[in-house]
């Protein structure tokens, strides 16, 4: 047996030698290749390897590139954004290989977020399912997709954590936790790049935005963000270290400072952290001139920030042309050195190496693929389960979901019956015809089933200033030339006839997004009065939410029978809505962030520290942290989600009373399918540190499992915990366990769990 292990080691070890040897020789021939390639290269020519442009299509700057073709053909551009289509890209790609000096290949990218032509739910949507797999499946698919549409990079994954549902960019990440997080960014890196980005139905992902993005003050946009090193290590930047270990192409810099300097001219982070500490090898991109928007950061002309921006570690510019219009001055004054802008070039060229496009920059352009890969059947039957897998049940009283077959249904809202807002934010490639709207979802679901009388009852917002703001890309807000009074009328009209109201309200897909803020995160007013008189008809009242951050719900959560929260769903979602509605699919999504009470309770998020003045919740509460007006708790809690089913919890047993450093022990629970449907369940695991040299949060979720029952079947579940999960950021940043006294909850969400206690010995 020792002997056969030893076989197997030295096999493995073989393996692992011959792997090595094969990257080294890939390696030194790339190497080979790009040296040479440089030698050729004019400094000008360099410098044109660092520009990224576009042509238009999604422009969230206030700046497009011009003279695209001239610049393409004289060496002055290394990459394209903003075009798909082979035939497009297969021209553009013409004037790079036939035209330019040295015939250099250009990378083509585009915001693929949640989804190209098929678009899935949002991200903030996906993280709810915590099904890695079929988040990797969803990058997969987009990879493909997005390949067979001539593109090879894409600007995903967005894995930044955040605390403030104001902030509209909530909708692009996975919420306020930093295990999920991480999970989330290895599983979509791996779906976009799969083993090796050279495979032509790979993209190469963009992780972004390096780092902190989503800490702005004040949750709005573009703001500046401040936090201790701790924090930053502990919570924010451990998703982006995720994606590195993962094996991302490339990273994206945000708007943002850190450390009182942005991070697109930062050298502590995009050298230090990035490349030293965590040993990152591809390139860095800016943000939608990120470089540009130093100047108004204070931090000089463009000539100094570009310089600044080089120096800190930046490898290509995108669109604002300030290393292609500085450099070389910035080179012949000495304030940047040729070494700086060679290092940068080589890493542009080995990532176009590693794609493939010296070989044949053409490989993206692929007619055949274009027509059979895109939109398929196959990608909408997975849209479809990856969004009733993404949906949230927040509330459902009296069994009234999942509906009845043969009811009559009073399906109302502005967004019942409404294809422009199904895709949600950054769906760039999405087309809105495409989508399923829920009144189209009901009936292909129910069929003759169900009676299903439709009014629209009020608009998404009656403020036409907001309206015109929000409506940036497209009218997303229309607003109807009846009055509000005659179409809520009209949906107390169907209401009265009807046995169950469906009320679909919520969002405009860019009231969330990118610069998308929002100080009131409710419902709009005319949404609000909708509800009001409907719910003085006394019928049951099911609100299916469509939103893209955490919403303010407490009135919605005393008077609506049901609430069901479907994100924007992407191109299926009126299919998985009303699979839902009826039980196909029995919910089963998690939230990833809290949902406040209020506004005021922001930032809120469940691994807050206890404080000095811990409040119980008992009591006055005099001197002790808490609100005058409103409790602590949160709404609906992180990792809260109800099913149509009730499952129950064992209370929590561990193998050993104390651990040691190179120990596991077993924590475990029975969980009981106590309801009257299969479902399937997030079993979630919390541990807390209860002394340390540092303040440790009241609980951090440290693993899940998701689990399937059986009406009546009960099953129990394992989580190993060793050391390394006890771990935390020290004064000295140093990754620590301490030992002491240890909790461990676990639970059906974050609020409700069942505990436990070990140590931790030396
Ligand atoms: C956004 C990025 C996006 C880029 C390119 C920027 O405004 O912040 O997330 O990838 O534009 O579209």
């Amino acid at each position: 047996m020792k002997k056969l292990l030893m076989i197997g080691a030295c096999s493995i070890a073989l393996h692992i030698s011959q792997a090595q040897t094969k990257t080294n020789t890939q390696d030194a021939k790339m190497n080979a290749f790009v040296s040479s390639l440089m030698q050729k290269m004019t400094v000008e020519e360099k410098i044109g390897q660092l520009n990224l442009v576009t042509p238009g299509g999604t422009v969230t700057g206030s700046v497009v590139s011009k003279d695209v073709d001239s610049k393409i053909r004289n060496g002055q551009v290394g990459s394209l954004f903003g075009i798909t289509g082979p035939d497009k890209i297969r021209k553009a790609q013409e004037i790079a290989v036939n035209n330019s000096r040295l015939h250099i290949p250009l990378i083509f990218g585009l915001d693929v977020i949640h989804g190209h032509r098929t678009i899935f739910p949002i991200p903030l949507g996906l993280s709810c399912s915590w099904n890695m797999d079929m988040i990797e499946k969803s990058a997969e698919i987009a990879a493909s997709e997005a390949t067979a549409d001539g593109l090879s990079w894409v600007y995903s994954p967005m894995v930044d954590i955040a605390r403030d549902p104001r902030w509209g960019r909530v909708s692009e990440g996975s919420g306020e936790d930093t295990y999920l997080g991480c999970q989330v960014a290895k599983a979509m890196v791996k779906g976009y790049q799969g083993s090796s980005y050279s495979d032509p139905t790979k993209v190469m992902a963009c992780v972004k935005h390096f780092a902190l993005y989503g800490a702005a003050e004040a949750g709005r946009d573009y703001n500046t963000t401040d936090m201790s090193r701790i924090k930053m290590y502990e919570y924010y930047l451990p998703p982006y270290k995720a994606a590195v270990d993962a094996g991302v192409g490339s990273v994206m810099s945000s708007f943002n400072e850190v450390d009182g300097v942005p991070a697109t001219a930062n050298k502590w982070l995009m050298t230090d952290l990035l490349r030293k500490q965590w040993g990152f090898k591809g390139f860095v991109v800016t943000d939608y001139t990120a470089i540009n928007e130093m100047i108004d950061h204070g931090l000089g002309d463009l000539q100094r920030v570009s310089a600044e921006a080089l120096k800190a570690g930046i490898d290509m510019d995108m669109v604002g042309e300030g290393f292609l219009t500085t450099l070389q001055k910035s080179l012949k004054e000495g304030k940047v050195t040729v070494a700086q802008i060679n290092a940068a070039c080589k890493r542009v060229l080995e990532a176009k190496y590693k794609l493939g496009l010296f070989d044949d920059p053409y490989r993206y352009c692929n007619e055949q693929r274009f027509n059979n890969a895109i939109l398929t059947d196959a990608n909408r039957a997975a849209a479809r389960e990856f969004a009733a897998k993404s949906m949230v049940l927040l509330k459902n009283n009296n069994n009234v979901l999942p509906l009845q077959k043969g009811k009559t249904i009073a399906l109302v809202g502005p967004l019942a019956d409404n294809k422009r807002n199904m895709l949600g934010t950054w769906s760039v490639s999405g087309d809105p015809e495409k989508s399923i709207t829920v009144l189209q979802g009901l009936k292909n679901v129910a069929g003759s089933d169900a009676n299903i009388i439709y009014a629209r009852g009020c608009n998404i917002s009656d403020d036409t200033a907001f309206a015109k703001k929000v409506n940036a890309f497209g009218k997303e807000i229309e607003i109807d030339t009846r009055s509000p009074q005659q179409m809520i009328d009209e949906a107390v009209v169907a209401a009265s006839k009807a046995d169950v109201i469906v009320a679909v309200l919520g969002e405009a897909a860019d009231m969330t997004g990118e610069s998308s803020s929002m100080s009131d995160i409710g419902l709009q007013k005319s949404q609000k009065a909708l509800l009001d008189e409907l719910k003085r008809t006394g019928k049951p009242i099911v609100i299916v939410l469509l939103n893209g951050r955490p919403m303010t719900l407490t009135w919605e959560d005393q008077n609506a029978d049901a609430i069901l929260d479907a994100w924007f769903s992407g191109t299926e979602a009126g299919n998985a809505i009303a699979d839902v509605l009826f039980g196909n699919y029995n919910p089963s999504g998690k939230l990833t962030m809290s949902f406040p009470r209020n506004v005021g309770q922001i930032p809120i998020y469940y691994n807050h520290k206890n404080t000095g003045r811990p409040y119980s919740g008992v009591g006055a509460g005099k001197f002790r942290s808490n609100y005058l007006d409103v409790s602590n708790d949160p709404l609906y809690p992180f990792g809260f989600g109800l099913s149509y089913t009730s499952f129950t919890y064992s209370n929590v047993t561990v193998s050993s009373p104390t651990i040691k450093q190179g120990q596991k022990i077993t924590a475990s629970v029975t969980v009981t399918n106590s309801g009257k449907f299969d479902g399937t369940e997030t079993v979630q695991l919390y541990i807390r540190d209860l002394v340390g040299t540092v303040t440790r949060p009241v609980k951090e979720l440290k693993g899940y499992q998701q689990i399937t029952l059986k009406a009546g079947e009960s099953r129990k579940v394992d989580f190993t915990i060793s050391v390394d999960d006890l771990k935390f950021y020290n004064t000295d940043l140093k990754r620590v366990a301490e030992p002491g006294d240890f909790k461990v909850f676990i639970g059906t969400n974050s609020r409700d769990v069942k505990e436990a206690d070990f140590k931790l010995v030396q």
